[in-house]
């Protein structure tokens, strides 16, 4: 053949690759079609054939147009088996696939609840900031100072007994203890604050009492304390009266009786209507018509000088009540020990 017939030739070749090529559906067809045409035998290798019989320049001339549609087909193969690669291994991807999702059949089951001393110590907090007080907290392991000696609870007062507080085996004997009220906190929060203060201090606590339906070794407390200058007990009284309707609503009052703390002066019980008989009498309420929620008075001076704050300045009250007990008023819970039975039946109620 002459050059430009052999020109002509390798041009009908290039196309038919590149036509071939763009109708390949598989990288396995691209690879036979790149053979077909490049490959040892293919078509392209009958033109190489051809070289030796042309003189020099159409040998250079046809060798050059050779390498150049060689390297054009083998490129345009290379494209086209990339996309063709990547579309292969997106469909083996998809049937490859494998839904691992989980189906919930009833996903209200399936979830957990609040438990109701977490929720309502949460209410109280609420009703409390509502009224103007932060929250502060208070460690569960305690000083002895903290717990009992700063609170003007001398060493022979009965409540320091053994029999009610859990001791820890650290440091000096009997001077770390499980924390038996809220109250520590106040100590706490005079000695980091300046007054004028207004918080609430909830928490958990420890008594080495055996469990009954209204007693239980751990339970909840909230302790408030207020020091501002010129407090008096109507404070007190109006704060207690406020919480108690705002939390158990307007038909349960409060009243407070004489009652003897250690650290308040005045001291008083704070009591609620019984919201089990609305006041009449019951059982529950040994017939009275009112249920004991906490204790309250006046900070005791010894409790001032304690934490270096000036009693001829600063007056304040304090009070400290169960949650478990508000609870238990609020939901007619008969049995306290249910709150550590982790019943689902009982926890899911709330
Ligand atoms: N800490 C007392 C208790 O656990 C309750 C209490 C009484 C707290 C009077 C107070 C208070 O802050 O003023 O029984």
């Amino acid at each position: 053949m002459e050059s430009p017939d052999l020109l002509a030739s390798m041009k009908e070749i290039a196309e038919a690759a590149a036509i071939a090529l763009a109708a390949a559906t598989s990288s396995d067809q691209v690879r036979e079609i790149e053979i077909s045409f490049i490959g040892k035998r293919g078509s392209l290798a009958d033109i190489s054939s051809e070289l030796r019989n042309l003189d020099a320049d159409a040998k250079r001339t046809v060798g050059e147009a050779l390498n150049s549609i060689r390297s054009e087909i083998s490129s345009n193969a290379e494209s086209v088996r990339t996309s063709l690669r990547e579309q292969e291994r997106m469909l083996r991807l998809q049937s490859e696939r494998r839904d691992l999702s989980e189906f919930l059949v009833d996903r209200h089951d399936s979830l957990g609840s609040i438990h109701l001393i977490s929720r309502t110590r949460a209410e109280l907090e609420d009703v409390f900031v509502g009224m103007g007080f932060s929250v502060e907290d208070g460690p569960e392991v305690e000083t002895e100072w903290n717990n009992f000696e700063a609170l003007n609870i001398p060493r022979h007062h009965p409540a320091r007994a053994s029999q009610d507080s859990f001791f820890l085996k650290f440091g000096e004997q009997d001077s770390v203890v499980l924390r038996t009220h809220t109250s520590p906190t106040q100590i706490r929060v005079m000695q980091a604050q300046e007054p004028p203060i207004y918080a609430v201090m909830p928490g958990r606590v420890y008594r080495r009492d055996t469990a009954d339906s209204r007693h239980t070794p751990a339970f909840h407390q909230i302790e408030g304390l207020v020091v501002d200058r010129g407090i008096g007990f109507g404070d007190l009284a109006g704060t207690i009266e406020t919480f108690t309707r705002a939390y158990f609503g307007p038909e349960i009052n409060s009243r407070l009786r004489p009652a003897f703390f250690p650290f308040t002066e005045p001291s008083a019980e704070f009591e609620i209507t019984c919201t089990i008989c609305g006041g009449t009498g019951c059982r529950t309420c040994s017939g009275t018509g009112w249920i004991e929620l906490g204790g309250c008075g006046m900070v005791h001076p010894n409790v001032f000088k304690a934490v270096g704050v000036d009693p001829e300045e600063w007056s304040g009250f304090a009070f400290g009540f169960g949650i478990d007990r508000c609870a238990q008023m609020r939901h007619s819970v008969s049995d306290a020990r249910i709150y550590l039975d982790n019943d689902i039946r009982f926890l899911s109620q709330f």
